[in-house]
Formats: structure tokens, C-alpha cells, sequence
């Protein structure tokens, strides 16, 4: 395998089954040459980077990677589920799954600063990796769904998914077999590698996942709004097709109240915030104009089916001045 991070002029473009047929053949020679009888560890989000490594791993050397995915109680709704489901019960992959829910939820417990949730999420996903490498006996590498972008950027984004400000004793050599590809090259190569179409075709997700959606200080019930009001505007955008065509779309719960009505009686709740855009590299975006009858039908489903809200708002605001994310 190549350990140039500089995609050469001559590679193609992976565009068809074929040369993701190619990619992947190419890919479990190299990796099982560098990875020889030894352990991989990986940490598997669900995203479609990490899970497409996994996939590949689990070809080219199958029980030799360690898979962790870890739950710190900021996944959308179904998400812990399908890992399990997709990787444990259908690659047959030798899967650690981490329910770190309540660490990370009293952790961020009465923290409202967006820069604290974030550092305090991303410190204690390193924290609850390293715990679980350390459990684990003679792993030798450490695999990341490291892809082109992330190289060319090497922003911000991602931080706490490349599990990198591991301690020297746990510094593994890397293994990222995915990072000369762009994102559609990814989801090729993930499709022919047989993951499901809701893994392979997801929206960007952060890593600080619902955390930058459920703003100032995390609440469970208030957590628990969010990731409901979630799922009913995925599931409604998948129904009315335009999950293909909106690059994110996602619902916020703010941490105020606003007085209601509801079975006659005046209530005190939260509002749901509905944000839909479309951008090219994320950098600036556009709103995207969804028909005024689905979000009728979305905003009926979120008033009557998510306990502790009574409103439901459109977010207008194109970036700039508004970010994608409202933390
Ligand atoms: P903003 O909110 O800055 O977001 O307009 C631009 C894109 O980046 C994603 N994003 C993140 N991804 N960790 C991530 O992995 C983060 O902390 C983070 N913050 C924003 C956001 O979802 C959008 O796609």
C-alpha cells in the first residue's frame, strides 16, 4: 500500500462497481501484507468512512480486527442498533460494542459552552478507546477511516473520530486504506463492499453528534425530543424523496421554553428547529425549499409524537450567517 498522503494524476476516478471491484481486490492484497497475522483496531462509528474500512478490513483479514464502537448517548436514533446489526450479525466482524451513555452524559451534565461539550466529548471518546485498546492483547495497528479531504483540510472537522492523542504505549501504526479516496469514491467502494444503502448514502453527521443539536447544557428528556424529532424528519424526507436531494437535514432543541397549548391546557415546552441545506464543500450553503405540505405533515408528527415540545420552526438562514450547525 502506498504511504503517500498525495493522490497521483494518474489514479481514476472510482466511479463504477468495476473499479471499486478493482479498489477493494487492490486494497485486501495491501492490507494483508501490511497487516500480515497481526490485530488491527479500529474505532467504528456507523459513519460511512469508518464503516467502509471495517468492511474492508474484515475481507482481507477477518477476525484479525478488533472493531469498537462506542455510544456516548449522542447517536441518532437506530444508529448503536445497526452497527451491531450490519457489522456483529451480517460481516460476522469481531465487534466490541461500548455503552458509554451515562459516562458521557454526566460528564457534559450542566455544561452549556459549545467549545467545553466539544472538548469534553471528544477527551472522553479518547479516554473510553484507550480503555478498551488496553483491554485488548497484541494489536499492532490502529486503522482509521482517514479519506482525501480530511488530508487536504486537515481541519477541525473529524477530530474526535481520527483517533488520534493516543498515549505513546498505544501508538499503533496506522492503517488507512480509504485515504486517497474522495466521499462518492467511498460510498462506491462501500455499496460494492455490500453495506446497506442508509450506511452508504448517509448525510455528514459530527462527531459530537445530537451534543451540537441539543444547545447549552445537555438534558436527557430534552436529548430524548431531539433524537425523536430526528427520526420522524428523516423518515418523512426518505418517504417523500428528498433525502437523495438535501445534502443535510436534521432538527435542533434549543434550551428555552415557550408557553403552548395541548389538550386544552397551557403548556410550558421546547420548540423543534427544522434545518434543511444544501452546500457543495460545506463552507457556504443554501436553504433548500421543501414543499409547504410535508413540512405541515412533519411539523403534525413532531407536536403530537415527541413528548415536551409544542412548536416546530424552519430555519431560513443560509451559511453565511448562520453555520450549518446552531453550536
Ligand atoms: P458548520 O456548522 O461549521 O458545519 O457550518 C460545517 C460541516 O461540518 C460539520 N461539523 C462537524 N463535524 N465535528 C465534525 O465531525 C464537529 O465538531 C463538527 N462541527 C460541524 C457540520 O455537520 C457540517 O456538515
Amino acid at each position: 500500500m502506498s504511504n503517500s498522503n498525495v493522490r497521483p494524476a494518474s489514479m481514476e476516478r472510482i466511479t463504477t462497481p468495476e473499479l471499486a471491484k478493482a479498489f477493494i481486490d487492490e486494497q485486501v492484497k495491501a492490507l494483508r501484507a501490511q497487516i500480515g497475522s497481526k490485530k488491527v483496531l479500529l474505532a467504528l462509528s456507523g459513519g460511512v468512512d469508518s464503516s467502509v474500512v471495517a468492511a474492508l478490513l474484515i475481507k482481507a483479514v477477518g477476525q484479525q480486527l478488533v472493531a469498537v464502537h462506542v455510544n456516548h448517548g449522542l447517536l441518532r436514533k437506530g444508529e448503536p442498533e445497526q452497527v451491531i446489526r450490519v457489522f456483529r450479525d451480517e460481516f460476522k466482524a469481531n465487534l466490541v460494542y461500548v455503552d458509554a451513555v451515562d459516562r458521557f452524559l454526566d460528564k457534559l451534565a450542566g455544561v452549556a459552552d459549545p467549545e467545553q461539550k466539544r472538548k469534553i466529548i471528544g477527551a472522553e471518546f479518547i479516554r473510553v478507546f484507550e480503555e478498551e485498546a488496553r483491554k485488548q492483547e497484541g494489536i499492532s495497528f490502529l486503522a482509521q477511516g482517514t479519506i482525501y479531504p480530511d488530508i487536504l483540510e486537515s481541519g477541525p472537522v473529524k477530530s474526535h473520530h481520527n483517533v488520534g492523542g493516543l498515549p505513546e504505549d498505544l501508538d499503533f501504526e496506522l492503517v488507512e486504506p480509504v485515504k486517497l479516496l474522495f466521499k462518492d469514491e467511498v460510498r462506491v467502494v462501500g455499496k460494492e463492499l455490500g453495506l446497506p444503502d442508509n450506511m452508504v448514502y448517509r448525510q455528514p453527521f459530527p462527531g459530537p453528534g445530537l451534543g451540537v443539536r441539543c444547545t447549552g447544557a445537555i438534558t436527557r428528556d430534552r436529548l430524548n425530543a431531539l433524537r425523536e424529532a430526528d427520526a420522524i424528519l428523516r423518515e418523512e424526507f426518505d418517504k417523500n424523496g428528498l433525502a437523495g436531494k438535501v445534502w443535510q437535514y436534521f432538527t435542533i432543541v434549543p434550551d428555552y421554553k415557550s408557553t403552548g397549548i395541548k389538550d386544552g391546557r397551557r403548556c410550558w415546552d421546547w420548540p423543534v428547529i427544522i434545518r434543511a441545506v444544501n452546500t457543495r464543500d460545506a463552507m457556504s450553503a443554501t436553504i433548500e425549499e421543501i414543499p409547504y405540505s410535508i413540512l405541515n405533515h412533519i411539523t403534525e408528527r413532531i407536536i403530537t409524537e415527541v413528548p415536551g415540545v409544542n412548536r416546530v420552526l424552519y430555519d431560513l438562514t443560509p451559511k453565511p450567517t448562520g453555520t450549518i450547525e446552531w453550536e
